[in-house]
């Protein structure tokens, strides 16, 4: 299976980030988990803290990957852009943040990404991203 682990604005910061809310894991660390669970997925990661960027990955994964994994960071509440492109590539995705977004603030409930994905993760910091590579794997080897 290859999955695009596309990570949104300022998750380069996880470690030292509101370390009460996102944990003391690096974005590097979540990688080493990722390909320490799948060894024998092929695993591309990408962040950028550009909306356009996020979405140029997007439609190049259309080719390129069997699946998207996304923590689109704060454009989970705000990117139309964002959910059009999902909905355009037709991958399937698992939408994946480290907090548990609708025990948070109010603005952060509501999910542009949530309607063109298989589901959303939320709130088991790093190993969200575990989880969402077995949701990914499962539902990719279900009988179509
Ligand atoms: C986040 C939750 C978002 O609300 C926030 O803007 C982030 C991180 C998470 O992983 O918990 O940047 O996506």
């Amino acid at each position: 299976m290859r999955v695009l682990i596309l990570n949104g604005p300022n998750l380069n910061l996880l470690g030292t980030r509101q370390p009460k809310v996102y944990g003391t894991t690096t974005l590097a660390d979540v990688e080493d988990m990722c390909r320490a669970h799948a060894p024998d997925e092929q695993l591309s990661f990408l962040q950028s803290n550009h909306e356009g960027a996020m979405i140029d990955a997007i439609h190049a994964a259309k080719t390129e990957q069997d699946g998207i994994i996304l923590n689109a960071g704060a454009y989970t509440h705000t990117s139309i852009a964002l959910h059009d492109a999902l909905a355009s590539v037709e991958l399937p995705s698992v939408e994946v943040h480290l907090s548990n977004i609708h025990a948070r603030e109010a603005f952060r409930h509501h999910s542009y990404i949530a309607p063109v994905a298989l589901g959303q993760i939320a709130g088991f910091g790093a190993q969200g991203y575990l989880f969402a590579i077995d949701a990914l794997r499962a539902h990719l080897a279900k009988p179509t």
